[in-house]
């Protein structure tokens, strides 16, 4: 059965959002830099748009998180694949994610990151679905609370697809 994008949020949907997080998060933390942290592969979109709509001093990082499992949902292990090249001790630090699902994957790296003592720490992500939580995680600045769906674009993918896409879509079954 074939997979058929159908378009969720338009980019610019997207874009006014992000634009009003970038405002939001650069009025609570004037002060830089903020170390912006985006979780490769999904957030990297996200991550472009938001750091340009921040007006306070950052800079950019990447780190790699992996769930063993496959498919569309995300199992219990976590590990860290790529780690961080700067230390983040005394710095700000926004973890930029693509989508909160069951909430592992972030207190799992909330976790980590906070024994590296940063001055704050806190989570930015363009999608939640509060309804699939299984971890209560804390998250700052969330761009849209979605219903339990599964998306593709704008940075998000099935198993490797569709990332590209510049609207936020589901996939239907055609
Ligand atoms: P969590 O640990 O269950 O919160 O997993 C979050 C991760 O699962 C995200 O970073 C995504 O990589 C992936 N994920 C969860 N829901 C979706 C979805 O609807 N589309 C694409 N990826 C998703
Ligand atoms: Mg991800």
């Amino acid at each position: 059965m074939a997979l058929v994008p159908r378009v969720f949020l338009t980019s610019e949907q997207i874009q006014n959002r992000v634009r009003e997080m970038g405002e939001q998060i650069s009025s609570d933390l004037p002060d830089g830099p903020i170390y912006l942290i985006g979780i490769l592969k999904g957030a990297f979109m996200f991550l472009a748009d938001l750091s340009r709509a921040i007006q306070t001093a950052s800079r950019i990082e990447f780190i790699g998180i992996s769930s063993y499992g496959r498919g569309k949902t995300t199992s219990g292990q976590v590990k860290v694949t790529k780690d961080l090249d700067v230390s983040i001790e005394g710095h700000h630090v926004l973890i930029v994610e693509d989508i909160v699902d069951s909430g592992v994957t972030l207190t799992y790296l909330m976790n980590v990151l906070r024994q590296r003592r940063p001055k704050s720490l806190n989570i930015a992500t363009l999608l939640d679905k509060p309804d699939r939580r299984l971890r209560p995680v804390e998250v700052a600045y969330v761009g849209f609370k979605i219903p339990d769906e599964f998306v593709v674009g704008y940075g998000l993918d099935f198993a490797e697809d569709y990332r590209n896409l510049s609207n936020i879509c589901v996939l239907t079954e055609a």
